[in-house]
């Protein structure tokens, strides 16, 4: 990479902001008007440059089209009171893109590029930051390869691009959930813990399935036995059985989540008892069927914290407590909001200005 990062910027002669309803944001249907993009080519990342958002061209024998050599994050932007914007746990989006990177053969982008690309971008479309309640600016970092070639073999060049859109809930209700023993996502010693894009392509059939069965997303099992709870669709899931917190360690197969860290820290700060460990699918559904599955979320940054209505296993649906009565996926959804919204006091140093 070059010694200084010059990012070039040309803006939009009218902004969009107009068409942005902030009291009714779909998930990802409006982007902001601008996106960060560079270019690795002859082992460097060069051009840093933004423009107003747009289609971009790729060659039909782009290899990322036929292999999905690509690696994104998820991330957020909020405003204070002052409306100002904050950045959420930045840098450890940037680590993560690199651990997933190097598992799909892409080059190491500098965490400093990263950081003033986002930055950059995020300074110049701050008016997209919304500021009403549930609200916030998606995130989408993403490097693919972008080489002419249909042969299989690491690409030579790539592109990164940010890409940002306001937002409101991922799940506008509760969600209800299969837990999948037939399909799987992940493996040892593939990819499940890089946020590859096709990890997400390879979900969308099982989810289907759940889906024309009335569930809004899996869980899923580890490969092997089916026997061992894994992760859930776009999120970490979490457990609360004898106020104890349990869930999957975040091994090779499942995903580190940000907000799956955010949350333990608050919980272990609280006092909370937590189990990372190997969950059973027979505990959660004995809990489940015994009433003593106090709570059951999921967690990501999509989806921030996603109470479980309902469980489905095998041919029955177990229905969860009633969502008001859940103590602690209502406090750390409540504080982790007053955290990124700047109203209570940064202990842990999660949010950039
Ligand atoms: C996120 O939570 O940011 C994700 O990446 C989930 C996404 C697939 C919507």
């Amino acid at each position: 990479m070059t010694d200084t990062i010059d990012i070039s910027i040309n803006k939009v002669s009218q902004s969009n902001i107009g068409t942005l309803d902030v009291h009714n944001i779909p998930f990802a249907k409006i982007y902001s008007d601008h996106m960060f993009e560079a270019d690795y080519r002859d082992g460097e990342w060069k051009n840093f440059r933004i423009v107003p958002y747009q289609n971009i061209s790729v060659s039909p024998a782009n290899n990322t089209l036929h292999y999905a050599i690509t690696v994104f994050e998820g991330m957020k932007a909020y405003k204070n009171e002052d409306g100002e914007v904050l950045l959420f746990r930045p840098e450890a989006n940037a680590k993560r893109l690199n651990i997933s990177a190097e598992r799909m053969c892409i080059p190491e982008l500098p965490e400093e590029l990263f950081m003033e690309a986002l930055t950059t971008l995020i300074k110049l479309d701050s008016q997209w930051v919304p500021s009403v309640p549930g609200t916030s600016l998606y995130i989408r970092p993403f490097i693919f390869a972008t080489d002419e070639y249909i042969g299989i073999r690491p690409s030579d060049t790539f592109k990164f691009m940010i890409i940002t859109c306001p937002v409101g809930a991922y799940y506008s209700a509760p969600v209800n959930v299969k837990i999948e023993t037939k399909f799987s996502r992940a493996f040892q010693g593939g990819t499940g813990f890089a946020k590859a894009g096709g990890n997400y392509a390879a979900s969308l059939y099982p989810a289907k399935m759940a889906k024309a069965q009335g569930f809004d997303q899996l869980i899923w099992t580890d490969a092997e036995t089916h026997q061992y709870i894994e992760e859930s669709g776009t999120m970490n899931v979490m457990f609360i059985i004898d106020n104890t917190i349990i869930t999957a360690p975040a091994s090779g197969t499942i995903l580190k989540g940000i907000t799956r860290d955010s949350v333990l820290t608050l919980a272990r700060d609280w006092g909370m008892k937590i189990e990372e460990r190997k969950v059973t699918v027979k505990e959660i559904v004995e809990a489940a069927k015994n009433g003593t599955l106090q709570e059951a979320f999921g967690v990501g940054t999509a989806a921030t914290i996603a109470h479980i209505a309902r469980i489905g296993f095998e041919d029955e649906v177990y229905d969860l407590g009633p969502i008001e009565e859940r103590e602690f996926s209502n406090k750390v959804l409540f504080e982790l909001d007053r955290i990124k919204t700047g109203k209570v006091e940064d202990k842990f140093n999660w949010t950039l200005k």
